[in-house]
């Protein structure tokens, strides 16, 4: 299955529905629920808004606009698109396909964790002090360093999240990834919904919204906050990580890709606005409780914020059971599309370079991952770990991605103008020539400033007060080893039907400007 680029033998999305769905559930994900609340609360409030808008349009948009471009026009994942579209390009492919490995094998420790904490809500079983719980008798955290200490806590619930990951990939694009979407999106929409409605009525809800939303406009003199925004909507939209070029390049031919396009963007930039305010509806009510004001009330980013901060806030609640089930619930449905889409780029890039059916591809990649997965974010010192993988796969190595991606398309390949023309071809939403110095010039040049200080940071700084050693194995190790496996996968020969002759469009002569 899905070895040439000719429509009958590629899996398809059954319909557009079912292709934005699977897009929206790519992008809203832990990232939406977790992290965008507390990077715009401590980036300026209702400030933050203008540069993250601006980095929706300028970025964001435009760069989901290439990935389907590239997806859709070349018909394979990330590493077979590009190499289509470029000869050398191919390493690109697989650089971003190890960034999705890497994040998929801590991103689903989190959902692990959420699995668990869905559970300890019937009964509010973490107790009054949530930080001690959450740290020590949940994770048993270590300070940094090398565990082989298995947590049966986390285990258990990882086990179940990469056996569930195994059955949807083995079902197959239409069957299974596209099912776990259409059931999973609206039942998300609807859980969170609830949540939100819920939290709005709390006392001291709108103290929490002025918190988040008074606009402190020195931030925007900040490179820092900008930057804040860019990482927010590259993470967010699941953009210049390969994933985007596989989900489009699984759409029919006749699809109309930008206006698609514009509705996952929105809907995920509206997702994440409504869980900055269900979150913080929930922390004004906390600190209600407390008789503190909002920004007296400590944790309010990542991690510490869904599991320690948050148990909190439930506790207090009257029906804590139900607003801790929907809050994890949340986590763990969002968790697991966004999960799938991660594993899914994998498992189609190696299925394609080798020649592999679908089922063995999935059960195969699904393996390799969990192994990782447990090794490295299921023992004692696994939150120190996903801090630091995280912090580096998302500030360096996906910055460098788009960089690299664009320069390449645009200036290396010179594919811009085929792909706008294309997609306008297929599209009603008419890309008008301002994208290609978008994505060929203001882009990537935005984004090396923004590298280049936050690499200088790393450098100087160091991160989190970690020792060095530690930074430079998780750390940089991660973007070393995603380099150097990228390279070495490109260089190997292609194993599976490149099929030069797939390239079965129409000429493009005619197509509107
Ligand atoms: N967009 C997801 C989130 O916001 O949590 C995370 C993600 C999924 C990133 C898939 C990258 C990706 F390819």
């Amino acid at each position: 299955m899905a070895q040439s680029g000719t429509d009958a033998q590629r899996d398809t999305w059954t319909s557009n529905r079912g292709f934005i769905l699977a897009a929206i559930g790519s992008a809203v994900g832990l990232g939406n629920i977790w992290r965008f609340p507390g990077v715009a609360y401590e980036s300026g409030g209702g400030a933050f808004l203008i540069p993250y808008l601006i980095a929706l349009i300028t970025a964001g948009i435009p760069i989901l606009f290439l990935d389907y471009g590239i997806g859709h026009r070349f018909r394979g994942s990330a590493p077979l698109a590009l190499r289509r579209l470029h000869r050398r390009a191919e390493g690109i492919g697989w650089f971003q396909t190890m960034l999705l490995f890497i994040i998929s094998i801590y991103y689903a420790a989190v959902i692990a964790w959420s699995m668990s904490f869905f559970y300890f809500s019937f009964g509010t079983k973490w107790g009054s002090d949530t930080q001690n719980f959450f740290l020590n008798d949940y994770l048993h955290a270590a300070d940094p360093g090398i565990s082989s200490e298995l947590v049966a806590g986390v285990a258990w619930p990882l086990a179940l999240v990469w056996v569930l990951i195994i059955i949807v990939l083995a079902t197959g694009i239409s069957g299974g990834v596209e099912k776990v979407n259409v059931i999973g999106i609206p039942l998300l929409v609807l859980g969170f919904g609830a949540l939100v409605i819920r939290a709005l009525t709390l006392p001291g809800a709108t103290d929490g919204l002025n918190a988040l939303f008074t606009p402190d406009w020195g931030a925007l003199t900040d490179l820092d906050v900008w930057i804040a925004a860019y990482s927010q909507i590259f993470f967010s939209m699941s953009i210049a990580f390969g994933i985007m070029i596989a989900y489009a390049s699984f759409q029919r031919r006749k699809a109309n890709m930008t206006s698609s396009g514009l509705v996952v963007g929105f809907a995920n930039s509206s997702f994440e606005i409504l869980a900055g305010i269900g979150v913080f509806s929930a922390l004004g009510f906390l600190a209600h409780q407390q008789g503190v004001a909002v920004d007296q009330l400590e944790g309010l980013t990542g991690p510490i914020l869904s599991f320690v901060t948050f148990p909190a806030v439930i506790s207090q609640m009257p029906g804590s059971a139900l607003f801790g089930a929907l809050f994890f619930g949340s986590l763990v449905i969002a968790g697991f599309t966004s999960l799938v889409s991660l594993v899914v780029g994998v498992s189609v890039a190696l299925q394609e370079k080798f020649g592999l059916s679908q089922r063995t591809a999935a059960v195969s990649v699904g393996v390799v991952c969990a192994a990782f997965s447990f090794g490295l974010f299921a023992t004692t010192t696994g939150l120190v770990a996903l801090d630091t993988v995280d912090m580096f796969a998302n500030n360096v190595g996906v910055v460098t991605s788009a960089i690299v991606m664009c320069v390449t398309v645009v200036w290396l390949a010179r594919r811009g103008e085929l792909l706008r023309l294309h997609l306008n071809t297929v599209s009603t939403f008419k890309l008008g020539r301002w994208w290609i110095p978008l994505v060929g010039v203001f882009a990537p040049v935005f984004l090396t400033v923004m590298l280049v200080q936050k690499l200088r940071e790393l450098i100087v700084d160091g991160y989190e007060g970690y020792p060095d050693w530690y930074i430079g194995v998780f750390g940089w190790g991660t973007v070393v080893l995603a380099v150097v496996v990228a390279a070495g996968l490109a260089l190997t020969g292609w194993k599976g039907r490149d099929d030069p002759a797939f390239v079965a469009w129409p000429p493009l002569e005619g197509a509107k400007r």
